[in-house]
């Protein structure tokens, strides 16, 4: 059996949502654009769901639209924003998620000009960087909430100051901070955020993205019926029910939860205290359920690999770029070099995590250590 520390790729979905799910799909499987009944049951129970996650977020629910997902919602409130502004500059972090930069490789193509701006070596968006870049022509500042490598918060309500004093609208994908901080405070900021089902334990291909009702943009494509016309396809009314019923849990048992994740990072770095020495850990042991750590000398992927044999699951890095060449582009922006970034492991912790599983994960990366340190004396 696998003991999992990948929560920040993807979580198992919670029981009752997989209940509100198939009761959902049972009962509420009417296409909610559909005008008999069975529709109009569907679509009542939409407009329930968009005015709980507006509650859960502190904002107006004629902003949000839901979408297949984080990358879906990234891209919708990217384009809605640049539709918005009439400027041909984007500044984005060096550290985007791949579903941004993928985006942002596009947009360059159509003639957007692009910069990128570094993290400092603590993983902490370089406001200094960005004053010296944005201007009147900046449509748009693309700067993610939770970093998904090392888990730092960034400064968004500086990062707002500065949009506002140059008129260029604010995204912030906000994948994994929803439900792991206290993302109602930070809405305001905004003028568009993405978020994601599968990572607060809802059913995965379900997300939404929150745009400023105040905004006037074009959708992407024309004559769409679905979403106020901002989404097309049949709307998944029930993986959104699930995703409400996940959501709503996340946010109510933020704090708790926050406490049983921050005592789970502790006692694993105090397992590791004999070890301090060979290990380095990035963005701090904050609420946030990510942990990154460099082991000095081993390679990430071996690391992850040997713990995968022995029974424990972590990753390289977001899901979306451990198959891609190259370490995290998060460390690279940190200024780690090619081969140090290369040492890198991401852990993520969950409140179902007990100590038993922590010391487990700990033991297991001791002997991955002990072995290294035998092969290269052999
Ligand atoms: C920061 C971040 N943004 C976006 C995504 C994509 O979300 P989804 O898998 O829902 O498309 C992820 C998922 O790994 C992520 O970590």
């Amino acid at each position: 059996m696998t003991t999992y520390f990948d929560y920040a790729a993807t979580c198992p979905i919670d029981e009752e949502a997989l209940e509100a799910y198939m009761k959902a799909s049972k009962e509420f499987y009417g296409n909610t654009s559909s005008l008999h009944d069975a529709g109009t049951k569907a679509a009542k129970l939409l407009e329930h769901c968009r005015t709980s996650l507006a509650n859960l977020m502190n904002v107006k629910s004629e902003g949000i639209y839901f979408t297949s997902g984080g990358t879906e919602s990234n891209v919708i409130g990217i384009q809605a924003l640049l539709d918005a502004h009439p400027g041909n500059h984007i500044i984005a972090s060096a550290a985007e998620h791949s579903s941004i930069q993928h985006l942002l490789e596009k947009l360059e193509q159509e003639g957007y000009e692009i910069s990128r701006v570094s993290l400092t070596p603590e993983g902490i968006l370089d406001i200094k960087e960005l004053e010296s870049l944005i201007r009147e022509e900046t449509a748009l500042v693309t700067i993610q909430h939770v970093n998904a490598d090392i888990g730092t918060v960034q400064p968004i309500q500086r990062i707002h100051t500065l949009c506002k004093k140059w008129g260029s609208l604010f995204h912030s994908d906000c994948v994994q901070s929803f439900g792991k901080v206290d993302l109602a405070s930070a809405a305001p900021y905004f003028d568009s955020f993405s978020i994601s089902s599968h990572k607060v334990y809802g059913p995965k291909g379900v997300g939404a993205v929150y745009i400023r009702p105040s905004l006037s943009f074009q959708p992407l494509l024309p004559n769409v019926i679905h979403e106020s016309g901002v989404r097309a396809g049949t709307v998944n009314t029930p993986g959104i029910a699930g995703f409400l019923v996940a959501a709503d849990k996340s946010v109510a048992s933020l704090e708790e939860h926050q406490s049983v994740i921050r005592k789970r990072k502790e006692y694993f770095m105090e397992l590791l205290t004999e070890a301090a020495g060979e290990l380095t850990v990035l963005g701090g042991l904050n609420e946030v359920p990510i942990l990154g750590l460099c082991i000095k000398g081993m390679d990430g992927q071996w690391a992850m690999l040997e713990a995968n044999r022995k029974g424990y699951a972590f990753s390289t890095g977001s899901a979306c770029q451990v198959r891609s060449e190259g370490p995290p582009q998060t460390l690279l922006s940190m200024g780690f070099s090619e081969q140090n970034a290369k040492t890198f492991i991401r852990l993520s912790f969950s409140h179902l995590h007990s100590e038993e599983d922590v010391k487990g994960l700990a033991d297991c990366l001791k002997q991955i250590m002990a072995d290294q340190v035998r092969k290269v004396n052999v």
